[in-house]
């Protein structure tokens, strides 16, 4: 028999490798893009390893390989407030009921957000190794987190200790709690998957042949696992084998379902992401397009328009009915804020900053502040904007050159303790142009 190939998510150190090699192959460019930018959400610096959307689909989460995540307004299609808290990649988000929000990391830590406050309102700590993957009870008091230490642990928001549920011989890459709320089921490349009472009953564990990366639970309790060899496996609550279908050749590395249970997005590795029939066991279109592979997806409350989150840092949307790329289909509309700038290469290298900062005076703030009026201006001086602290202790002055020299060095490099994402523009024209952009778009 062929030996199954190896799991998409290798393990810390072989993954550290390859994300680093990632990332130097991105160089983090802002390349213009030939692509209508407002129905694609960009902000971040790295790949878009995890997504949540709101279940009154206003606002999404978006956690990064950057380290940061990102708060949307998916009605705005602009970012609302960039969170840095972790010390390495956030690997997985939720959004609870209240709309209090949830990141984990590879450091293994978890916060707990409130929209608006610039810190966590709580911290748990307790993995030994990254959390992959979290999930909120569907009642909203507890969150479930898996992580690569091979335990899953499940937290009571209200304080007290976790829940420490081991077993699993190898890294735990995906948890999902029962719709009743009282058992989670996880997935790990040892490779099973458990379903575990939370009352302290007896575990299921159900054996199989592929190391398993992600897992879903519908509402009618059916149990949907993502594996390394490109299929989804299906079970009962009790955990019956229901069947399988081959979704992608490459590992399967995130499993999505829609809120109705109808529909299975299923994301390869190195491919596309397909669409699946849950009842019918029929893989109906598969998404081709921009911004592949895709890291992380999220359906929207309409159970038909899908969220992806891509290597390529961009944050797309996608009908999974049709298959259309919504970036794509919904060409320059009058709201796109850079409309008057049509052929300007500056305002082109702007579309990179856009999600995150205004031009003009009426329009605010974002998850940064507004660049109106940025030339002459010291550094995390505007009024109203909360900045982050080592900023208002530096004397840069905002003009052409120091705003170039910003996105030649980076953002971190040039002023470290930002909460902006890491970017920098590699050629000096495009640096030139996107300051000669905002002498012009910025009022001064
Ligand atoms: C994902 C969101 C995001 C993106 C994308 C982004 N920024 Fe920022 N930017 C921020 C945040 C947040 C701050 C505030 C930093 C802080 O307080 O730590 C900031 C700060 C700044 C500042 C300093 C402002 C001041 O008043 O001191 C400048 C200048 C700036 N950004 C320019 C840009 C440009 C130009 C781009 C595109 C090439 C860009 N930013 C892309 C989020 C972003």
């Amino acid at each position: 028999m062929r030996r199954t190939p190896s799991l998409s998510l290798p393990r810390k150190r072989e993954r550290g490798r390859w994300v680093n090699n990632l990332f130097l192959l991105l160089a983090f460019t802002l390349v213009s893009s030939t692509l209508p930018a407002h129905a694609q959400l960009r902000g971040h610096g790295g790949p878009v390893r995890a997504l949540a959307i709101s279940p009154d689909g206003a606002t999404a989460l978006s956690g990064s390989f950057d380290t940061s995540a990102i708060r949307w307004s998916l009605t705005r299609n602009a970012a609302e407030q960039v969170l840095r808290f972790h010390e390495s990649a956030v690997n997985a988000v939720a959004i609870l009921p209240d709309g209090r929000f949830a990141t984990g990391g590879e450091d293994g830590k978890i916060a707990i957000w409130r929209p608006g406050l610039p810190e966590p309102i709580q911290t748990f700590t307790g993995h030994t190794a990254p959390i992959v993957a979290l999930a909120v009870s569907p009642d909203g008091k507890r969150i479930a987190s898996a992580s690569w230490d091979r335990t899953v642990r499940v937290w009571p928001l209200d304080g007290g200790a976790p829940q420490v549920l081991e077993g699993h011989q190898q890294n735990v890459n995906g948890v999902a709690f029962t719709p009743d709320g009282k058992s989670v089921v996880s997935v790990s490349h040892d490779p099973q998957v458990r379903i575990w009472p939370l009352d302290g009953g007896q575990t299921t564990i159900i054996p199989l042949l592929s190391p398993l990366n992600s897992v879903g639970v519908a509402r009618d309790g059916e149990i949907v696992a993502g594996g390394g060899d490109g299929k989804l496996y299906f079970f009962s609550a009790q955990g019956e084998p229901r069947g399988e279908i081959a979704a992608a050749e490459t590992p399967v590395i995130s499993v999505a379902l829609s809120p109705d249970g109808k529909l299975i997005a299923a994301a390869g590795i190195r491919g596309s992401v397909a669409i699946i029939d849950r009842a019918e066991r029929t893989l109906t279109r598969t998404l081709v397009g921009p911004g592949l592979p895709v890291w992380s997806a999220a359906f929207f409350p309409d159970n038909r328009t899908l969220l992806t989150g891509g290597t390529d840092r961009m944050v797309r949307r996608w009908d999974a009915v049709t298959g259309d790329h919504i970036g794509a289909v919904a060409m320059a509309g009058s709201d796109d804020p850079l409309a008057a700038y049509a052929g300007d290469r500056g305002a082109e290298v702007y579309r990179g900053c856009v999600a995150c900062h205004t031009l003009t005076p009426d329009e605010g703030n974002r998850a940064g502040p507004t660049l109106h009026g940025i030339f002459g201006r010291r550094i995390a001086s505007l009024p109203g904007y909360n900045f982050s602290e080592p900023l208002k202790k530096m004397s840069i002055v905002w003009t052409p050159e120091t705003v170039a020299k910003l996105f030649e060095v980076g953002p971190m490099a040039y002023t470290p303790g930002t909460k902006m994402p890491e970017q920098t523009i590699g050629n000096a024209e495009d640096r030139q142009a996107l300051v000669e952009f905002l002498k012009k778009a910025t009022g001064k």
